[in-house]
This record gives C-alpha cells, structure tokens and sequence, in this order.
C-alpha cells in the first residue's frame, strides 16, 4: 500500500466512524425527545379499524365455514372433536393470529350404549303385553344427511339407566310449581309411576332432577307442537318446524364442568372423584330420562285418564290431555315401559385458544368464546357460531398483517363438549382462574349466531350494556322486517322490537340477566368477569325458541333455506361481536358505565321491597341496610364516572387506575364462600335460577331461602336463613361499592 492508499484508507474509516456516530447520536436524542412510545401509551381507539374489521367480515365466508363444519357430526370426546379442533388450530395460524394450541382435558362423558340389542326406548302396550307404539331409535331418514353413521341416537347425556314399567302421569313442563299443582292441589301423587313431561319453559335437567325428587320412576320428555312448532308452518324438510319424528337431545346436568373433578381442571395429576360420588355431587340423576318426538308421544297421552289438564298445561296436540294416572276405558289395563341404557366414559375434549397480543397492555384480556361440539350436525347450535367465529378470527388476523395491534390482547376460545354441561370451557376457567380473575376484562359469547331472521338479542352483565349499544349502533341491520319497516341499524331494529319499555318509542332495548345454559357461565357466575351473549332470533310471536333444537334435521340446509340463505344475518353478528371487542381491546378508557350497573342494583332493590316487604315487616326483618348498601353502590358508581370523564388521558398510570378498576368491578360481587348448597356458583347479584339453570336470578341467596318458605318445614330455621343471606347480599353490595371509589379504605 503507498501514501495516498494509506490516506484514502485513514479517509473512509473516519467517514464509516463518523456516520455510525451520527447515528447512534440521532438516536438516542430522537429518544429522549418526543418520546413516540409514550404517545403509544395512551393512544385511544379509532372508528376506522371497526370499519376496516366490518368490511373484511364476509358472508360468503361464513358460509363456506359453516358448510366444512356441518360436513359431519361433531359431538364432544368422539374423533371430530379432536379433527376439528386440529384444524381450527391451523386455520387460525395461518389467519395471522399470534399464537393458537389445543388444550385437552379429560372429562366424564356419557353416550348411549353401544350395544345395538338394547336401545333406549318408550313401550305402550296393552295389559297382555301387546305392543301398541313403541319409540324409534333413530330419527325418520327425511334427507340425505341422515344415513350418517356416526349420527347419535336421541339420548339425554347422564341419565340413570334401568327398565321400569308402570302407569303414566302428565306433569307439564315438569316444572317445580307443576309437581306442586299436581299433589297439593289435584292430588295426584307421581311417586312410582312414569311421568311424562314436554320440553320447553326451563332446563331438562331441571325436570329430571324434580321428577326423582318427586319420585317418578322414570321421565319420558316429548317435544310438543305448542312449543316447537307454529301453526300454518311446514315441518322439516319443506319448513324450519319440528316432524313427529324429531327428537331434542341433550344433557341434564349444567352445574361445575366435568362431574368427576368439580373446582379443579379435569389435567393428568387431578384427583377424580367416583362416579357415585359425582352423581351426588353434580346432581346426576339416577333415574332413567329420555326424549321422544310427538309422534310417539301423542299416542302416549291420546287416551291417558283422570282428570282433563289445567288450560296451561295443554298443547297442540289433537287429543284432549289428561294427567293421569293410568289409561281410560276400555284402556285401562296399559302400561308404560321405559328402558334406558346410557353408559358414563372418561373422554378426551380440547379447546382450541388462539391470541392476537396486544401492543400496550398485552396483560389484558378480552376473550370471545364460542363452543364447538354439537349433539348431530349442529347447524345452529353451536355451527352457526363457530362459523362468525372463524371469521371475526380470520378478519383480526387480516388487520394484524396490515399493520395492526390492538391495545389489549383478543383471545379467541373454542370450547370442547359445552353441550355435556359447559365442561370445556369450565375446566380452562377453573385451570387459568388466577390468571384469568386478575387480568380478564370481558367475556364475550356466542353460542348459536342466529337460530332466526328477526332480531338481535342478547343477556348481559350491565357492565356491557354500553359497549353492546354502541356496537349494534355501528352494525347496518340485517334483519328480515315486516312490510313497511325498515331501520339503518341492529340498534334500531332491536330496541323497536325488543324495547325494555314498551310504551317508550325511544326506549333502549331489552337485555336479559344471565342464568346458565352457555359457556359465560363459568366466566361471570364463578369468577364474576363481565359477560355478554349475542344472537339472532325468530319473531317470539311465531315460535319462542326454534323447532330443530338438538335433533339430526339441524343441517346445513335448514339455516340456508329457511334462516339466513345470503348469511347476512351471521354477517351482522360477526360484526357486531367484532365491534364490541375493539371497543374493549382498543379504547385507552374501557367503555364501561358503572351506572349502568347501579341502575340495575336499584331495580332489584325495588323488586326485593315489592315482593318482600309484607312477609318481612311481619318477622322484623329491615331492608334498611341493604337499601343503603345500594345507594352507596350508586353514588359511587357516579362518582367513577366522573372520573373517567376528568381522568387525565396523558398520563397512562391515571388510565390503569380507572381501567383496573372498572375491570375488577364485577369481581367485586363475588363471594368465595360461594351460594349455599352450591358453592361454585358466587356471584352474589346474579346466578341460574335454582329451579331453571337456564334463567338468571337476582340476589339468589335471598330468593333461594325465600322459596316456598310458607311450607318450609321449620319455619324459624328458614327465617334465620333469609336474614343471613341478606346480611350477605347487603356485606357484598356494600364491598363492591367501596372497591369502585378513588381512596377505597
Ligand atoms: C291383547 O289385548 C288387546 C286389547 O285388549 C287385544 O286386542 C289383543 O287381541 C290381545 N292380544 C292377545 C295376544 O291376547
Ligand atoms: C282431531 O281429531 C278428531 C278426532 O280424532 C278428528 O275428527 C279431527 O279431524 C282432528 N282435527 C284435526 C285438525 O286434525
Ligand atoms: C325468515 O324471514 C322470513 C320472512 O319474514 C320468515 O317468513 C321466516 O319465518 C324467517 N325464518 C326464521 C327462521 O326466522
Ligand atoms: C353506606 O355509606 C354510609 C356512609 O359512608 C355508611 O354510613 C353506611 O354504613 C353504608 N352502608 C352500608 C350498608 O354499609
Ligand atoms: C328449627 O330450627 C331452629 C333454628 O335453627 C332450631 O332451634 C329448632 O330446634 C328447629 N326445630 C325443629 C323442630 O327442628
Ligand atoms: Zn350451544
């Protein structure tokens, strides 16, 4: 190298150190400057991305989801369980999400037996023993889907099995009040005979658990047309209404998740209870229960004796219904036969949860949920689902690869074996439930999207009322309306047909309490965590539910020739689902109206004295303090709201503090102790009614030990029930007031 090589060589290392210098420099005083993370801190939503994420949200999509997902049966613990849940896995990695697992769980199920010589069945026959109807095992082949072999037989998961033989007695719906009506005031002792009672008006399980409490050696449940079929409607295959021959399958137990590990995730090292432990524990019937459709049982009930039924119990069978016991002349002599043989097996189920991380509070949850397994092909239920589900993933995913984040993490969940009693979902609430209690913002369900072309509905924790508003506000509407009727939004269309005050033309829409009968349960009734559940339905002046519920004729013609043939009500549940979820991942303020929730405490408060304040001045009992309790709930549920109206939306610690506080605000009526004689129930303010798990009852402690009390065996011990639950609904209302206030202590 010369002179002027070495020069050039000392000129570019000085100019390479200089740039890297200058850099470096750059860098660090860009840092210090404006700072651009700190603006990312407390940066809010914005109505574009719910635009974007809409616009992405297909109806052909949906579609072609729901078409793969009805392809098969699909019930829990069976091969699809796992098929389905490795490909969601898939689809929802190659959407874009940041990460997607199964969790597998292994939990009690139940099948009918798989010997083929002794099926479940109903018998009539004769004194001689002459058969003259007796249930079929399987459905009537009425369409192309139903030579599927792996099609299960109509069957009520966890019942007893047996063969008993007696007279038959019609109890209604089975109801408590109908048990009641039946011995208190028609004399009429079900004790050692067969009951009959028709779905519809509360949880099957409900009716079977009354039924053995009330001695029945067996229960028959029919679908009456009353309940499951319109007048001047056609029936499956030409129309969306239940034949003679479809059955409603389904489970009878809804109370902890799996039976056999109750408060404890059903994993490897997790200590199992017996099945006869479980049967008490989780409420399991042992006598045999089983469906039937309304082929069969009219000609059960066509010449049933004693005394003509009550108007109300009546349905739209052409038969004068009777309650029994027994047969009328010249049919006295029959006799009902009910074999049952169903058998309990510890199977495998998984979730699928997939997350989109977020770019601020990734610590920070808001989890949309929906349940895989369906009894048959599961077209509505959960199918219907499933398939906005995929989509509203598939949408966020697409947003993600643009460039997107949101604030907070999108956790999606696809929950294994609901159907058997919300098991899949239970045991992931009961294994993450730290995690989950402390960093959970919201839970969002969708069960069935749409079993209808009406309108939108929805039960909720009034910690959502605000975001759900504001997101059917957003949402065009999809709905079918009658001539003449039209509106821009689900908003509007809703609140015109569901309004909560009838006599308002701008009241708000209807939005019923939480119960039980969908996987929010173990979100909101046992870890207190805000949840909502979203659908479409048919008009509640035609059809209360919808005719095919859990029979093999939920196909996928029957949503795309009857339900939704352009899917463009999926579409608007799917949008709507979407639009609530940005709003919880992205606003830098939750959107959430702690005075939505104070309104609500008011208006049970104001049922309670309604209802109570005669029977209670007459014991001495005050509900002074619980009143008080209320309006301190109250005032300081205004009081936060002030607050996140001033709050400093610069300072990102002053946002966390109202945000965890708005967060942990359902937490605050959760009691550990639990609802007596059902503990894992313990939200205080709301829970499944005790004699209809699908139903949701406010301050339960206090209904539960009112219940009846007029009959109660001892009078003084039940009193002295009522006031200790009250002193706990007033302790918990007041603890969730102090936990929402600034200073708190
Ligand atoms: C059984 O009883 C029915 C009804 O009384 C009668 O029609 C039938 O002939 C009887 N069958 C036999 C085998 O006795
Ligand atoms: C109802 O049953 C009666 C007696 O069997 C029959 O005469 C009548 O036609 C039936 N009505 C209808 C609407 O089917
Ligand atoms: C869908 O809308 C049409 C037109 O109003 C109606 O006749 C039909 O019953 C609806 N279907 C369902 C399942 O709600
Ligand atoms: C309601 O708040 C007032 C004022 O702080 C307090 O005196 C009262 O005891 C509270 N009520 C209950 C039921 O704790
Ligand atoms: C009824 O309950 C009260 C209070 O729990 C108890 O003291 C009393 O002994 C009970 N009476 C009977 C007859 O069991
Ligand atoms: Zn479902």
């Amino acid at each position: 190298m010369d002179g002027k090589g070495r020069f050039l060589l000392v000129a570019a290392i000085g100019l390479v150190v200089g740039v890297v210098l200058g850099v470096v420099i750059g860098y660090f005083s860009r840092q210090a400057g404006s700072a651009p993370w700190a603006e990312e801190l407390v940066r809010d939503g914005d109505d574009s991305v719910g635009r974007r994420v809409q616009e992405e949200i297909l109806p052909e999509n949906i579609e072609a989801n729901l078409r793969r997902l009805t392809s098969v049966p699909h019930i829990a613990g069976r091969p699809m369980d796992l098929g389905q849940a490795e490909e969601l896995r898939d689809r929802w990695l190659q959407y874009g999400l940041d990460s997607a697992r199964l969790t597998p769980y292994d939990i009690l199920l139940s099948y009918p037996s798989s010997d083929d010589n002794s099926p479940s069945r109903v018998t009539l026959m004769e004194a001689n023993g002459t058969v003259v109807i007796q249930s079929q095992v399987e459905e009537a082949p009425l369409d192309e889907y139903q030579t599927d072999p792996n099609i299960v037989p109509p069957f009520n998961a966890y019942s007893g099995s047996g063969d008993v033989e007696g007279e038959l007695v019609y109890v209604n719906y089975g109801r408590v009040e109908d048990f009641f009506h039946l011995q208190r005031d028609l004399n009429i002792d079900p004790a050692g005979k067969i009951c009959i009672a028709r779905y519809g008006s509360i949880f099957r399980g409900d009716k079977a658990e009354k039924a053995e409490q009330f001695g029945c050696l067996g229960l028959i449940i029919y679908s009456d047309p009353a309940d499951y079929s319109a007048r001047g409607y056609p029936v499956y295959p030409d129309g969306w209404m239940l034949p003679p021959s479809g059955v409603q399958r389904g489970t009878l137990m809804i109370a902890q998740g799996d039976p056999l590990t109750p408060f404890y995730p059903a994993n490897e090292y997790a200590y199992r209870l017996s099945e006869e432990e479980a049967k008490v524990v989780s409420g399991l019937p042992t006598i045999p229960v089983h469906p039937i459709g309304f082929g069969v049982g009219i000609e059960l009930l066509r010449y049933l004796g004693g005394n003509e039924a009550p108007a109300e119990w009546r349905g739209d069978l052409n038969i004068t219904y009777r309650t029994g016991p027994g047969f009328q002349h010249p049919h006295t002599g029959r006799r009902v036969r009910l074999q049952v043989n169903v058998q309990n097996e510890v199977k495998r189920t998984y979730n699928v949860i997939g997350i989109i991380e977020g770019s601020v509070e990734p610590d920070r949850y808001v989890i949309m949920g929906n349940h895989r397994d369906a009894w048959v092909f599961g077209s509505v239920d959960p199918s219907s689902g499933s398939a906005v589900q995929e989509e509203v993933a598939r949408a966020f995913g697409k947003l993600k690869q643009e460039g997107w984040r949101p604030r907070r993490s999108l956790v999606f969940a696809s929950w294994g074996a609901e159907e058997y009693g919300l098991i899949g979902s239970t045991e992931w609430v009961e294994e993450y439930s730290k995690v989950l209690s402390e960093r959970a913002v919201a839970y969002l369900n969708i069960d069935i999207a749409a079993l209808g072309n009406f309108t939108f509905r929805s039960i909720a924790s009034p910690a959502m009322f605000q975001s759900v508003f504001d997101a059917t506000k957003k949402v065009p509407d999809p709905a079918v309306n009658p001539a003449g009727s039209s509106y821009n939004s689900v908003y509007d269309s809703w609140a015109a047909k569901l309004p909560k005050d009838a006599g308002n033309p701008n009241s708000v829409p209807t939005i019923g309490q939480l119960g039980s009968g969908s996987d929010y349960t173990p979100f909101f009734q046992h870890l207190g965590i805000s949840s909502i559940d979203i659908r479409f339905i048919c008009d509640p002046a035609v059809i209360s539910y919808y005719a095919l519920y859990h029979s093999s004729y939920e196909t996928f013609d029957l949503v795309k020739k009857f339900i939704d043939p352009e899917f463009k009500v999926h579409q608007a549940v799917g949008r709507v689902l979407a639009e609530m979820a940005l709003d919880l991942a992205d606003s830098l303020v939750l959107p959430i109206d702690p005075t939505a929730y104070s309104t609500a405490l008011q208006d049970i408060a104001a049922s309670v004295r309604t209802e109570y304040s005669t029977q209670f001045a007459e014991q001495g009992i005050s509900l002074d303090h619980l009143n008080s309790a209320v309006d301190n709930f109250t005032s300081a549920a205004q009081r936060l709201k002030r607050r996140m109206a001033d709050i400093d939306r610069k300072n990102p610690l002053a946002v966390r503090v109202v945000n965890d506080q708005l967060m942990q605000l359902e937490r605050g009526f959760i009691d550990p102790l639990g609802l007596p004689g059902r503990e894992w129930y313990r939200h205080v303010v709301y829970a499944p009614s005790a004699h209809n798990s699908y139903a949701g009852q406010a301050f339960p402690g206090l209904a539960d030990a009112m219940f009846d009390i007029e009959n109660a065996v001892n009078q003084t011990a039940r009193w002295e029930e009522v006031k200790k639950q009250l002193a706990i609904t007033t302790y918990t209302v007041q603890s969730a007031a102090t936990a929402i206030e600034e200073g708190g202590l």
